[in-house]
């Protein structure tokens, strides 16, 4: 009896020592995974910082905790204040959480377009959610436009902004780069990841490139569908948007805030098709036993093909930002997968993974 009193006593003594600060404490400091199969066919290490590991989920929540200490530290946000947000995935998820943890309100307008379950689970999480009609950003009626309009006129409320808040990139400059860097050793040759915001990019990169003074090269992936490709290899023609890709959270239409702060320094940008980036979901499953979305996919091939550019004995990272467990509707789903003429980009070992119909 005496015995057991002890161990537990011990137990609860190590794991205090040891604990974070609730939720916000727990975000960051992610594993760096070095992913084996890539890393031998290019003769290179091809290593994925696993920010599906984060509390909330997903890399976005790096950003909602910087956004939210930013408008703190700036008297804009105060006990009993209310956060609001435009934003059709995961930061609102990292918002509504970081906002149960601190005791804030927390305010999402997304389009209407938005799946049920998307909904559903922000306001099981606590936050209050506005479906509005899906019209262009030059439209007043946006989401973003209404999410600022929304907390204009609330006391105590800020808008958090996280295409044009930079303080979204400092978030990862303090805290993804420092830690790619150290997990690394500082023997990294080139870091690349897409961007929707651009704050995991800009920050990043900023921090890897200050750190490596100008050795770490930096690179832009982008999906179908964004402009940011074209944008950096005509040198900073931006083109109207066309077609579309099945990526979430990722893709632009134009230079944001936070990618602005370092789109002059990126070293260059590669386009993956969808088709790659849906076998890579596959393939990752396969052989590393990783459930990843198909944004973190597209990561892990633009750093192959970066990989096969830059010649072995490279180290090369990338960004695996959230699971597959957000999308397996989709991209486990037979019928979805023919729909978007995607079912033979599987190959066809991996098409077992298919369970949906
Ligand atoms: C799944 C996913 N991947 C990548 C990104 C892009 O990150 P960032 O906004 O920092 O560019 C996002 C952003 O929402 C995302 O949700």
């Amino acid at each position: 009896m005496f015995a057991a009193a002890l161990r537990t006593k011990v137990v609860s003594r190590a794991f205090t020592s040891r604990a974070v600060d609730g939720f916000t404490g727990a975000v960051g400091n992610t594993p760096l995974i070095h992913l084996k199969k890539w890393s031998e066919k290019t003769g290179c290490n091809i290593v994925g910082k696993a920010e599906f590991q984060n509390p909330g989920g997903s890399v976005k929540d790096r950003a909602a905790l910087g956004v939210v200490r930013d408008a703190e530290e700036r008297g804009l946000l105060r006990p009993g204040g209310t956060v609001v947000e435009g934003t059709a995935g995961n930061t609102g998820i990292g918002l509504a959480h970081v906002c149960r943890a601190k005791g804030y309100r927390c305010v999402i307008f997304m389009p209407n377009t938005q799946s049920q379950e998307k909904i559903d689970l922000l306001r099981m999480l606590g936050a209050e959610v506005f479906p509005v009609p899906a019209v262009a950003y030059e439209n007043p009626a946006n989401y973003n436009h209404q999410a600022r309009d929304f907390a204009t006129k609330l006391p105590n409320a800020v808008w958090t902004d996280q295409f044009d808040n930079t303080a979204n990139a400092k978030a990862h400059y303090l805290s993804t780069g420092p830690e790619i860097w150290e997990q690394t050793n500082g023997e990294l040759d080139a870091f690349i990841c897409a961007t929707g915001t651009g704050g995991t990019l800009a920050g990043t990169g900023k921090y890897l490139k200050e750190k490596s003074k100008g050795k770490t090269q930096v690179w832009l992936a982008d999906p179908p569908g964004s402009v940011l490709h074209s944008y950096i290899e005509s040198g900073g023609k931006l083109k109207d948007r066309s077609g579309g890709s099945i990526t979430e959270g990722i893709g632009q239409g134009r230079i944001t805030n936070n990618l602005g702060t370092f789109v002059k320094e990126l070293d260059g940008s590669l386009t993956i098709p969808d088709e790659k980036s849906v076998a890579m979901v596959y393939d990752l499953l396969d052989t590393e036993g990783i459930y990843i979305g198909a944004s973190s996919a597209l990561n892990v091939v633009a750093a192959v093909e970066l990989a096969k550019l830059l010649g072995p004995g490279k180290t090369i990272a990338t960004i695996l930002c959230d699971g597959a467990y957000r999308y397996q509707s989709r991209l486990f789903s037979k019928a979805w997968l023919k729909a978007k003429g995607l079912e033979d980009a599987i190959p066809e070992h991996l098409k077992k993974y298919a369970v949906l119909n």
